[in-house]
């Protein structure tokens, strides 16, 4: 397993991603994680973040120096490189100006990192400090015309820094970078593998769970339904699958649910029709994360009444399944990642639920999940199916929640994502909806002034949900949506495409 040390950075899911795609398991921690806990994880590589933060700052982000006497292989990117260095007794000196962009690499041919990668080839940089002087017992592997010390090693400590970022597409030969790091620095075996994963999980499952019941939260989302199959395979009817449609959801998605699981793979469902019970306690409500909040309370205080209901009949029950994926639980908060939003089936659960929780997908990401459910055997239009927030449409209704509002978001969204099927775009682009921004605005129909909504249309390529841009849907694509959007739906008169990536906006809209 190989660690990152998250230093706060922009790219430590990138470090990871990159990891994984080479078949390396591997887990982010903050810089906060004692080395204790490091040595209980027993890494066979650590990877020290980029961070936003200065070493030679008062209270910089650091770690313990033992950490490079473990005998584990330490590879150090920009800030963590920058640390290496001042650890070592380098001299790490800020810029006079922010280096950021492409540069052409001098490399050590000689080096493990560098073995098979060409003179010249560009890396990507973004920094304001650089290492000036390596420290002794450090020789320097690769420079710039403007970097003197763009990449360092000491082979005897098997420590290794870099000013470049390895893991951005626009390093042309990252991804080699990582992957010398990772099987020839490291000697890492390829043993993180989707079918791998699946087998481990079912066992440890069944292990864990004996003949104890559990019960699933399913939204019909690709993640609680993974989530439910891999847990349905290894204790059957022992779990019940419990799908709450909180009045939420996007049109007919609730009978499709309910048809598909129930019919193709026989799994224990019952649907809990709660939608009026969800619309009154979000009444009145504006404030996206007190809306997030009393979601994510909600579906816990449902879930507990049907786990009391389902008691007589089918004994206690232990587990609650979710399907918690690793960007919620690192976009949650982690000591040094900023809480962004609280999705709901992570921080909006409320501290007396009574269940233990069993969250077989925590470590994975979004394509990983994908991959599982194929191995899993699940049809291709659920795992491709694009992402849905738990929250569901409460999060795309800007503002107060309203039947009607809710009428008009979901019809405009049937139509975008039919418009976008008919157009052969739904595996080209990762996620699109309509949202309601809360927003009336002057338009003409026929002879007569109208003042009625506007709906916006969010359509996002990404691979991860970390960070994403914005589809350029083609204009013929967007214009038929647009004029089905303002024909068919009431009470619209105006369609806007949003055009920002993320960062620096969020894919939803709360
Ligand atoms: P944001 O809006 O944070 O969304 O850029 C990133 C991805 O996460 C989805 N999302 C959620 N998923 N519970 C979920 O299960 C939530 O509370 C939640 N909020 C956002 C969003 O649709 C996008 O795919």
């Amino acid at each position: 397993m190989i660690l990152i040390v998250d230093f706060g950075a922009q790219y430590s899911q990138l470090i990871a991603r990159r990891v994984r795609e080479a078949n390396v398991y591997c887990e982010i921690v903050p810089y906060t994680y004692t080395i204790d806990k490091i040595k209980e994880k027993n890494p066979q590589g650590i990877i020290l973040s980029g961070g936003p933060a200065s070493v030679y700052e008062d209270m910089a982000p650091t770690v313990d120096k033992e950490i490079f006497e473990l005998g584990v292989p330490v590879l150090g990117i920009c800030y963590g490189g920058q640390l290496i260095a001042q650890k070592f007794g380098g001299k790490v000196k800020r810029a006079d100006s922010r280096e950021y962009g492409r540069v052409k690499l001098e490399v050590n041919s000689e080096d493990k990192l560098f073995g098979n990668i060409e003179q010249n080839s560009l890396a990507w940089m973004s920094h304001t400090d650089y290492i000036e002087k390596s420290p002794e017992g450090f020789e320097i592997t690769a420079k710039t015309d403007t970097c003197p010390v763009c990449a360092m090693r000491n082979t005897e400590k098997n420590i290794y820094a870099v000013q470049f970022h390895p893991e951005v597409e626009h390093t042309e030969k990252g991804r080699e970078v990582i992957n010398n790091f990772l099987f020839n620095v490291c000697n890492m075996t390829k043993d993180w593998t989707m079918g791998n994963f699946c087998e481990e999980s079912i066992a440890k499952i069944k292990e864990m769970v004996g003949d104890k019941k559990a019960l699933c939260a399913m939204s019909g989302g690709v993640d609680s339904s993974v989530a439910a199959v891999m847990v349905h395979k290894a204790i059957g009817s022992n779990l019940i699958c419990v799908f709450v449609d909180h009045g939420l959801l996007r049109k007919d998605e609730g009978d499709q649910v309910e048809q598909v699981f129930k019919e193709k793979f026989n799994m224990n469902l019952i649907r809990v029709n709660a939608g009026e019970r969800f619309l009154g306690k979000l009444a009145g409500v504006t404030d996206p994360e007190t809306k997030r909040k009393i979601i994510g309370n909600e579906f816990i205080r449902v879930f507990e009444e049907e786990k009391q209901k389902l008691k007589e009949e089918f004994g206690h029950i232990d587990y609650l399944v979710q399907g918690t994926i690793y960007p919620d639980v690192v976009e949650s908060g982690t000591a040094t990642a900023q809480v962004i939003k609280s999705h709901h089936n992570v921080g909006g659960l409320p501290e007396d639920v009574d269940f233990e929780l069993l969250e077989p997908l925590r470590q994975l990401f979004k394509d990983e999940v994908r991959q599982v459910g194929r191995e899993l055997g699940i049809p291709e239009e659920i795992v491709e199916r694009q992402p849905f927030p738990g929250p569901g449409l409460a999060i795309r209704v800007l503002g107060e929640i309203t039947e009607d509002k809710l009428e008009i978001v979901r019809e405009a969204d049937f139509i975008f994502r039919d418009e976008i099927k008919k157009a052969g775009l739904q595996n080209k682009i990762w996620q699109y909806f309509a949202c309601l921004p809360n927003i009336k605005s002057v338009g003409v129909m026929g002879d007569g002034r109208t003042y009625s909504h506007t709906v916006a249309l969010r359509a996002v390529t990404s691979t991860d949900g970390m960070t994403s841009d914005w589809a350029r849907i083609p204009y013929e694509v967007l214009e038929k949506i647009s004029n089905r959007i303002v024909n068919e739906v009431d009470n619209v008169n105006r369609i806007v495409y949003d055009v920002t990536s993320k960062p620096p906006a969020t894919i939803e809209w709360e």
